[in-house]
């Protein structure tokens, strides 16, 4: 028995808009697993619980920060579906709002809720519980996200990193 393609983690971060918190933690952890080597075997996407702003652009301010420290941003905005409760090993929440609805729509769908998680669980560094939501705050709200969030992402890829390790 041979394996034809290698393994493959995929990481879906949840927040309530998918403009301001998610779509930077998609662009950070893809950064990051590009600068070590590891995209064909770890792929990020992001979606919001709300269907507030489907199709749109990241907010300027999140775009703006993600330029500042030369993180690549791609993304348009879309909502959490059925099919992503199967097609990710890891569905990562901002915050604890989120993550209650997010573990109350595997309920609706009759899924077993074991690969959702709390953003928080990976911290690596910087304290906090909930990744703050910075839409109605100013600028700065966006660089405290960014902190906790390349602080966060670096526990997450090292968790990452010895699960490939164990299934090489
Ligand atoms: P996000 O931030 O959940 O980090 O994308 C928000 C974006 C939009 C809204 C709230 C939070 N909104 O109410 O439209």
């Amino acid at each position: 028995m041979h394996y034809t393609h290698p393994p493959m983690i995929k990481v879906l971060f949840v927040c309530l808009g998918n403009i301001c918190r998610s779509p930077l933690a998609e662009a950070i952890l893809t950064h990051k697993v590009k600068e070590k080597g590891l995209s064909d075997s770890i792929v990020a996407d992001s979606c919001g619980t709300s269907d507030f702003h489907i199709g749109e652009l990241p907010d300027e301010r999140t775009l703006a920060c993600a330029a500042r420290y030369q993180i690549n941003i791609q993304h348009r905005g879309r909502q959490i579906m059925r099919s992503d409760f199967k097609g990710f090993d890891y569905l990562i929440a901002m915050d604890n709002t989120n993550y209650e609805n997010v573990l109350k729509l595997a309920g609706k769908y009759k899924i077993a809720p074991r690969n959702i998680f709390l953003m928080s669980s990976f911290k690596n560094g910087i304290e906090f519980m909930d990744v703050p939501d910075p839409y109605y705050g100013g600028e700065e709200g966006f660089e405290e996200v960014y902190k906790i969030l390349d602080s966060s992402i670096d526990g997450l890829l090292l968790k990452l990193e010895n699960e490939l390790k164990s299934n090489a």
